[in-house]
């Protein structure tokens, strides 16, 4: 065949296959086009999962009779028109594609009135063909028809999936353009049906109600019951948002929403510094939620780099990657018990915080059993001196002199070895105690920064390990130094380990250390590095942390609870789960039908 040019049309549907996937990629563009007329409300309505006719109409700008037909040719926009402008662009489109690449693979008509207009004109195009503009009725603003997706392109038909595939892929779609903008008016029908309504608000920080009520409509109550909220700026940057509680993590990554400068965008740099951000206090193969909003200088941001303009590229990537991770950790960090607050699971950022919760009814019931009452009085008359080394009794006399001071307050008995009661101000407190000692040390190890306390063995431990698992520790020798090991290889398969942490509990150490060696090779030796460090001193945290069925003195039970006040992220294990809870006494007096 000879070289020769395509025609427009074909040219348009090549085009088309890039930006053109599915129904939701016409809802996408079609409704990033209303936003950028200014829309204040957006409806959108689809058929037979948008393929038979997809329809977004809104309350915009509108366009002017005599351009009609020029916003239908390629690389046709009002967006931008120098260079100057694609280095910082503020608009979702820019690029003078979408409507023509949609035109060119269904039957499309267009109807807009411009707001100084006196009337509105409307064009069709079928078979790329673009009609004579005629008069039409229409309010200020624009409505877009596009029906019968792929009528002229059967072999791309053939790929889309079953209309309850389509239609679930548009629902997730104008979801997130209804997060992406708060202050905008949002309605999804499928026929008759209202698959979404979301009201506008005010600005995007609203009331704290009407926001939390939007927010849950799209994303859960699920997920607004558990959201810490997060406002930080610095320089040109700012990020604001919803991160979701450690113990409220997911199998999957279906509530991670980003948006930059207002646009939906999955960025692997971001991404990445938000996971950063919880590593801490996830645990592996868990997923945090989070709908985070990125502000930035639009000069400082690409947005002109991916087709579907689903990544961006900063100009100083590390330094927006560390701001997000930073911000992340901080927020997490701060979820330490205070004096008057609830922990997590217990605040809303709404009306819609949980009352009392059955599982935790339950626990209650179970400490007045007749075990746990023997528990308890074992406990009380344990010997409040005894003392051992993992744990300081510190501050007792402290919290004896002001009961309930404390925002943890003061312990009272030790249920089935496993859980520390206390009363504090507003009530009883419930606290796991192997997850918080654990979260303790985890944070006093990482607060030493590489310069740990060890203590030399008496006689050098010899563990047996895989050749590869020896090589593997090796190469991390340096972070078992600073976690307070002192190890070498002494054959290609025994490892000698002269010195540990003096954190580690004195009883058993080879056991200890096998097990911590294990717990770490088993995560494999590949990721970076700052992650095998804390997955080491987690390791370690974990198993030197007070097991279940330890017995507790008083003093030590509310040493513990001291720490876990002093200690940053103490309401999460390493795990995720929560620490501690708190039964109010209102809740108590609703539990025994008091007061009504
Ligand atoms: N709903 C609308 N209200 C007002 N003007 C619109 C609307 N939709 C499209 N336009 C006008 O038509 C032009 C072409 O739209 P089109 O979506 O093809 O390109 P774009 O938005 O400029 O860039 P991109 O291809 O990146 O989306 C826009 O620049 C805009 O001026
Ligand atoms: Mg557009």
């Amino acid at each position: 065949m000879p070289i020769r040019i395509l025609d427009n049309h074909l040219i348009d549907q090549i085009a088309a296959g890039e930006v053109i996937e599915r129904p939701a990629s016409i809802v996408k563009e079609l409704v990033e086009n209303s936003l950028d007329a200014g829309a204040q409300s957006i409806e959108v309505d689809i058929e037979a999962g948008g393929v038979r006719l997809t329809r977004v109409r809104d309350d915009g700008t509108g366009i002017p009779e005599n351009e009609l037909a020029l916003a239908l040719s390629r690389h046709a926009t009002s967006k931008i028109s120098s260079a100057d402008d694609l280095a910082a662009i503020t608009t979702l489109g820019f690029r003078g594609e979408a409507l023509p690449s949609i035109a060119s693979v269904s039957r499309f008509e267009i109807v807009s009135r411009h707001v100084d207009a006196e009337r509105g004109a409307s064009v069709c195009v079928d078979a790329g063909a673009v009609g004579a503009a005629m008069p039409a009725a229409h309010p200020p603003g624009t409505t877009i028809e596009v029906r019968d997706l792929f009528y002229n392109l059967p072999a791309r038909r053939k790929f889309l999936r079953t209309e309850v595939t389509e239609q679930g892929h548009i629902v997730r779609l104008v979801e997130r353009l209804a997060l992406s903008r708060s202050d905008v008016a949002f309605r999804l029908r499928s026929g008759s049906r209202t698959l979404l309504d979301a009201p506008a608000l005010k600005s995007r920080d609203g009331s704290a109600n009407a926001t939390a009520d939007r927010l849950a409509r799209i994303v859960g109550r699920e997920f607004v019951q558990h959201a810490l909220e997060v406002d930080h700026s610095a320089g040109p940057v700012r990020i604001s948002g919803w991160i979701g509680a450690p113990s409220a993590s997911r199998a999957t990554s279906d509530l991670q929403f980003w948006f930059v400068n207002g646009r939906a965008v999955r960025d692997r740099l971001l991404l990445s510094a938000v996971r950063l951000g919880y590593r801490d206090v996830m645990y592996s193969g868990r997923q945090p939620s989070y709908v985070l909003y990125l502000d930035i200088d639009p000069g400082l941001v690409d947005v002109n780099a991916h087709p579907q303009k689903l990544e961006v590229r900063f100009r100083d990537s590390r330094q927006i990657h560390d701001f997000v991770f930073r911000a992340i950790e901080r927020r997490l960090a701060d979820t330490r018990p205070a004096a008057g607050a609830l922990p997590p699971a217990w605040t809303g950022m709404g009306p819609h915080a949980t009352p009392l919760s059955m599982p935790l009814n339950l626990r209650v019931a179970e400490a007045a059993a007749p075990h746990g009452v023997w528990a308890m009085s074992e406990a009380l008359n344990a010997d409040a001196a005894e003392n051992t080394d993992s744990l300081p009794a510190t501050a007792h006399s402290l919290s004896h002199s002001m009961p309930g001071g404390a925002p943890l307050g003061e312990a009272i008995a030790q249920i089935h070895g496993i859980y520390i009661l206390a009363q504090n101000e507003s009530g009883l407190v419930l606290v796991d105690m192997h997850a918080a000692h654990e979260r303790v040390l985890y944070e006093k190890m990482k607060a030493q920064q590489g310069a740990a306390a060890t203590q030399l063995l008496l006689a050098p431990i010899t563990v047996s390990l895989k050749v590869d698992e020896i090589d593997a520790l090796m190469a991390q020798r340096g972070q078992w130094t600073a976690a307070g090991f002192d190890l070498e290889r002494f054959a290609p398969e025994t490892l000698v380990v002269r010195a540990v942490p003096a954190l580690l509990p004195r009883e058993d150490i080879p056991a200890l250390v096998r097990d911590v060696v294990a717990g770490v090779c088993e995560d494999g030796a590949s990721h970076h590095l700052d992650g095998a460090t804390d997955r080491l001193l987690g390791t370690i945290a974990c198993r030197s942390a007070i097991h279940a069925h330890r017995r507790l003195t008083l003093a030590e039970m509310n040493a513990l609870l001291r720490q876990m006040e002093q200690t940053p992220r103490a309401d999460q294990c390493n795990h995720g789960r929560p620490t501690w809870t708190q039964v109010t006494l209102a809740e108590l007096d609703r539990m025994f039908l008091r007061g009504r």
